[in-house]
């Protein structure tokens, strides 16, 4: 499960050599000049793309990236380029950070862009990572992961493929029949393939899978080189990305809170006009509204969906909120102490199971543990680097503010209706508030009132105390049986966790439970709890019964009823939607974790762009899920 980062040797005549596969990473008459001759050229590239929207390009090896460079070079300096270039790119060894950066010292005339990949390049963690260049015009995917686990849960159509494992004989798990069939499953049409060998058995390989392979001139010391065009039998399906909405089509979310906040601010970047209505007075009046948040991955000993969801979204949110300005909070480092010697110990084994980067995740013994977060914790635990929290009312504020959006408070939609294309938003009087050809339900469990029989959302009530305190001497956030978080108003403190209890006002018992878990976590606290439970948030958390949000096109269910069964067994992503109607809700206690993955996943959906994240994962947050799991049990919804 834990990913090995590359070994890599620097060879006397310039090209990088692995050891474990007994190759060179380029051709020693160039990198580049390889790049460019053999996948650029090869593809048609740059003509192909030209005054397209669109243009996605699949690689098998991302290697050093030069690829990668030599495309985005050429992008950069075409006047014809396409709006956004997604380029997608396998990798089951990534380089070190060191090792990038020394090959790429290397290569002076893409030095720019090196340094810019330098600068994003991510942890060596399994899962997808989008890097986004040029404000998001160029949006790199790296997955780091076997090819023959990630080619399968890519979704998405792409119109040109680097073929650039190292030498078919020395890494033939590059070059498989069921690679290569992969290729065929993802080919967008007219789609074109190129490599620098050109092995019989890639040849062969290939052409069984429908791409008409041609021979041509090799680069440097190579006889020939392989270009390809995807001819597939007449009863082929292309990979198609569902065909994106007109650029600029308006977009009406309703919410503004972490989710809705979120997917205004994707949208809005995205060139979409945005409408933002809320209930509330101001943004964040809902479970948002809470002073700090924790943000932190999800650990389980066998990597479980939820984890890798957490993390693909933590990841996503860690490279956007930079981007935002200075938030109040600390992404520096978060304890999470053992609760006994139990935990401590499965902790320890879990830690070291994952073997996952120690800047990312680490097991520490008791006394470092207490050394990093400052309490006299009685266990050792988890300690996440880059982990933290922040204050979501500043996210939000910050989002909509980078939107230009100025949301509608005191704006409850009670009742919407579509028609002729268009989502039209009613008040409780039948007052229009607004309408557009597309709209998203970031509303947390109203979201259930105005699209019906999706799922049961639960609602659970939490209160957080904020509690006097004289000099904490607290160097990190706390995570765990309680959360404590040094502010500047004194020690955040909880939260409660309370199903069925609808209470909006703190009550005095809540506080005490939140500061008997402080006490039990440091006995000694020198509290001054002077304010009393007025001093405290109160929320209510939205949450499915999986644990899960709803992120995603929401169901037609009328056209799943009226086909009765019709739908049983089929995969849950081909149910059919309600054309332009998204959610973004039930997020739990994980805001942040969820919020930027899932205005990714709406903002790809709307512009028909490929997702974010594996098949599986969307898969498991797809908002239809509830339908398709109904439908299995033999239940129309
Ligand atoms: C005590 C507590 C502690 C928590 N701690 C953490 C933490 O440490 N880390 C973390 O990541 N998460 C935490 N959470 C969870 C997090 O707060 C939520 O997951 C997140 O705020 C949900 O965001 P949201 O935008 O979906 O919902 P909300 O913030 O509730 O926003 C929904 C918005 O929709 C509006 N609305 C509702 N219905 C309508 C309608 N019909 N028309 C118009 N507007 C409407 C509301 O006014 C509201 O502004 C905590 C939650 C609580 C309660
Ligand atoms: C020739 S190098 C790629 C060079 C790269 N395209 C570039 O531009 O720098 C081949 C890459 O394939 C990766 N690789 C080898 N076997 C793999 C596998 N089974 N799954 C995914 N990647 C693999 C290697 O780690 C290596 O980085």
């Amino acid at each position: 499960m834990p990913l090995h980062t590359a070994i890599l040797i620097q060879r006397e005549d310039g090209a990088p050599y692995s050891p474990d596969f007994g190759d060179v990473y380029h051709s020693s008459d160039g990198g580049l000049a390889q790049a460019r001759a053999v996948f650029l050229a090869g593809n048609r590239l740059p003509q192909r793309w030209a005054g397209r929207r669109l243009f996605s390009l699949l690689e098998t090896g991302f290697g050093i990236g030069i690829n990668f460079l030599a495309t985005w070079q050429a992008w950069r300096g075409d006047a014809a380029r396409c709006q956004r270039l997604h380029y997608f790119s396998v990798e089951k060894h990534p380089l070190t950070a060191a090792d990038l950066a020394s090959c790429h010292a290397r290569l002076p005339e893409v030095a720019p862009l090196a340094a810019e990949l330098q600068a994003r390049w991510p942890q060596a963690l399994p899962g997808w990572h989008r890097l986004a260049f040029d404000g998001g015009r160029v949006v790199l995917t790296l997955l780091f992961a076997d090819i023959t686990e990630a080619l399968p849960e890519i979704d998405a159509g792409f119109d040109a493929f680097y073929l650039d494992g190292f030498a078919p004989a020395r890494n033939p798990q590059m070059w498989s029949a069921e690679v290569f069939r992969e290729c065929a499953r993802l080919a967008a049409p007219q789609a074109t393939l190129a490599t620098y060998t050109a092995a019989r058995a890639v040849r062969d390989g290939l052409a069984a899978a429908h791409f008409r392979c041609e021979r041509l001139p090799g680069f440097g010391h190579k006889r020939h080189r392989l270009v390809a065009e995807f001819r597939p039998p007449h009863w082929h399906r292309s990979a198609v990305a569902a065909a994106p909405v007109p650029p600029e089509t308006p977009v009406l979310v309703i919410g503004a809170g972490m989710a809705g906040a979120a997917v205004a601010e994707n949208l809005a970047r995205r060139g979409h006009p945005v409408t933002v209505l809320d209930a509330g007075a101001g943004p964040a009046t809902g479970a948002s509204g809470l002073p700090a948040a924790l943000f932190h991955p999800h650990l389980s000993p066998d990597d479980a969906v939820l984890s890798r969801l957490v993390r693909s979204g933590l990841l996503l949110a860690l490279r956007r909120w930079p981007a935002l300005g200075p938030l109040p909070g600390a992404g520096d480092g978060l304890a999470w102490p053992a609760a006994d010697s139990g935990e401590e110990s499965s902790m320890r084994e879990t830690v070291e199971r994952l073997g996952f980067p120690a800047d990312y995740l680490c097991f520490l013994e008791r006394d470092a543990l207490r050394q990093r977060c400052g309490l006299p914790v009685a266990h050792g635990g988890c300690w996440f680097g880059g982990s933290g929290w922040l204050d979501p009312r500043a996210l939000i504020r910050a989002q909509l503010a980078a939107s230009g959006i100025t949301p509608r408070y005191g704006a409850r939609v009670e009742r919407l209706k579509s028609g002729n294309g268009v989502w039209q938003a009613f008040t409780a009087g039948d007052d229009l508030l607004a309408s557009a050809p597309l709209a998203v339900l970031a509303n947390s469990h109203d979201a259930a009132r105005l699209a019906p029989g999706l799922c049961d959302l639960r609602l659970i009530r939490g209160q957080m105390s904020i509690v006097g305190c004289a000099a904490p001497p607290l160097h990190s956030a706390i995570a765990g049986r309680t959360a404590v978080i040094a502010l500047d108003c004194g020690l955040a403190v909880g939260s409660t966790f309370a199903e069925e209890d609808l209470q909006p006002a703190p009550r005095a018992e809540d506080r005490a439970r939140n500061l008997a878990a402080l006490r039990s976590l440091w006995p000694e606290t020198p509290l001054q709890d002077r304010a009393g439970a007025s001093a405290d948030f109160v929320g209510f958390r939205a949450a499915t019964r999986d644990h899960l949000p709803l992120i995603g096109a929401l169901p037609d269910l009328a056209a799943v009823r009226a086909q009765g069964l019709h739908w049983r067994g089929k995969p849950v992503t081909k149910l059919p939607r309600q054309p332009g109607l998204f959610g973004a809700f039930a997020y739990g206690s994980r805001g942040l974790a969820w919020a930027s993955l899932a205005a990714e996943i709406i903002g790809c959906h709307v512009d028909g762009e490929p997702l974010p994240l594996e098949h599986g994962l969307a898969a498991a947050v797809d908002p239809a899920r509830f339908v398709a799991r109904a439908l299995g049990k033999g239940i129309v919804p």
